[in-house]
């Protein structure tokens, strides 16, 4: 089928390459220029494993595209996707400004049918919404419909959520819509939930928001253990055992970060409140996850009592492993809390320093783990990168003046950083 993906940014970069790699003809469009030149060249402008050879390949093969200009594309495709960004507004609200424009210059445009599908993550009735706008600036006799796909795919593993999803879900105005979705979707072997457009809508807020209140509550969790003596790790294995609760998702840290929990949930809750029905929970979901940095900062004040002149080597500062993403990354109100309070912060990060140079000012970044532990007093572990299970810890403490080590991913075990001669404080799990 041939396909249009409007915005080239996560989501419509790898559904774009994995559409093409299903078989579709597949045109990428973006409005910024600078992208679609890089793109054209076969490189993908973030990381993502996999991604640069699927994208290559497929350019190589003629089935995937990419270009500027929308007009060039719509008249083109049997099914056109908005992916664009929807950024949150000072208040928690999703701003709809760029799905507003490309409905508009879809609209403009359109001289045939086409499916247009809602792919970005969006409000409840944002649907229907888009519907009336083209439906109002379309050429009279011009048909099309409207529906909504929501993607659950996580940066890090993307090409492997899209081509082997746990569901696909569409919401459809018509049986028209669901007959293409099921031609597009018939390599992939996965159930499709059909449901009208509001519902679909509502699955992925749900979803995000679920995962995210799981995390919440391992979090909050983690701080009745450390007040007892208990470890989190075992009690959420104990729950997680149990099919109702399922054991993914309750790994205790130092917070959800990412571009899409923060700003879904703060979406979601604003959305509830506008229709009258505040959904208090996730208001809550919210501060621990806020309080969660906090309370890690507060750990290693406690244990190094003035931090004051204090130099710690952070490693990991993207918001997960496998990615350079920094968006809303616990790291970054994690060192600004240091920092205030004096410390000095020597970096690294495995694919995120590009990015992080971007945003921090006055830390060092460091071109690997020993290096950043250079006369640090504690080193503190912010994502739970693979390549630090390897390092090697003789190395890394004769690098620094201190011993205390930080872990806010709960990644190494008390009694095996005991040995190697640390002073180790994870997250609700007894110290060593
Ligand atoms: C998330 C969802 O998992 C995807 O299903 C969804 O499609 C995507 O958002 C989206 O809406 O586009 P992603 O943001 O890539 O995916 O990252 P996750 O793997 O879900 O991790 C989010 C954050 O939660 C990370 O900061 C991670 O460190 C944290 N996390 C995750 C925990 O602290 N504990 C856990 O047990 C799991």
């Amino acid at each position: 089928m041939k396909i249009g993906i409007i915005g080239s940014g996560y989501v419509g970069l790898v559904t774009g390459a994995c559409l093409a790699h299903l078989g579709h003809t597949v045109t990428c469009v973006d409005h910024d220029e600078n992208k679609i030149r890089t793109l054209k060249t076969g490189k993908v402008p973030f990381y993502e494993p996999g991604l640069s050879e699927m994208v290559l390949t497929n350019v190589e093969a003629k089935r995937l595209s990419f270009v500027g200009d929308i007009a060039k594309v719509v008249n083109r495709c049997e099914v056109l996707f908005i992916c664009v960004h929807t950024p949150s507004r000072a208040n928690g609200e999703a701003d709809l400004t760029f799905v507003d424009k490309v409905a508009r210059q879809i609209a403009k445009n359109l001289r045939k049918y086409c499916l247009i599908v809602e792919k970005s993550t969006v409000p409840v009735e944002t649907g229907e919404w888009v519907f009336r706008t083209i439906k109002r600036n379309i050429k009279k006799g011009v048909h099309f419909d409207v529906a909504s796909n929501p993607e659950f795919l996580r940066e890090g593993s993307a090409i492997h959520d899209f081509l082997k999803p746990d569901r696909i879900v569409i919401g459809v105005a018509n049986e028209r819509s669901e007959k293409i979705f099921r031609e597009l979707y018939g390599p992939l072997k996965a159930p499709m939930i059909v449901t009208d457009i509001k519902s679909a809508e509502l699955i992925k807020h749900a979803s995000n928001s679920f995962l995210a209140l799981k995390i919440s509550f391992a979090n909050g969790l983690s701080r009745i253990c450390d007040a007892v003596g208990a470890d989190v790790e075992k009690v959420v294995l104990g729950m997680g055992l149990d099919p109702r609760i399922g054991a993914q998702f309750l790994k205790a840290g130092i917070g959800f970060g990412g571009s899409c929990f923060p700003k879904d949930l703060s979406a979601f809750l604003h959305i509830s409140e506008q229709l009258g029905a505040r959904f208090e929970l996730l208001a809550g979901v919210l501060r621990i996850n806020e309080f969660q940095a906090k309370y890690f900062v507060q750990k290693i004040q406690n244990t190094l009592r003035s931090l004051k002149g204090k130099t710690i080597a952070v490693l990991g500062l993207a918001f997960k492993p496998d990615t350079d993403d920094m968006r809303s990354a616990p790291s970054i109100p994690i060192i600004q809390m240091l920092q205030r309070e004096g410390v000095r912060i020597q970096a690294y990060d495995p694919q995120a320093m590009e990015k992080a140079k971007l945003i921090f000012k006055n830390v060092t970044l460091a071109a690997n783990a020993y290096d950043a532990a250079k006369g640090a007093h504690a080193v503190a572990v912010l994502t739970e990168w693979s390549e630090f299970l390897n390092l090697e810890w003789s190395r890394l403490k004769r690098q620094m003046t201190g011993k205390f080590f930080f872990d806010g991913r709960n990644m190494f075990s008390a009694p095996e950083m005991k040995k190697h001669g640390f002073n180790y404080t994870s997250i609700g799990r007894p110290s060593a």
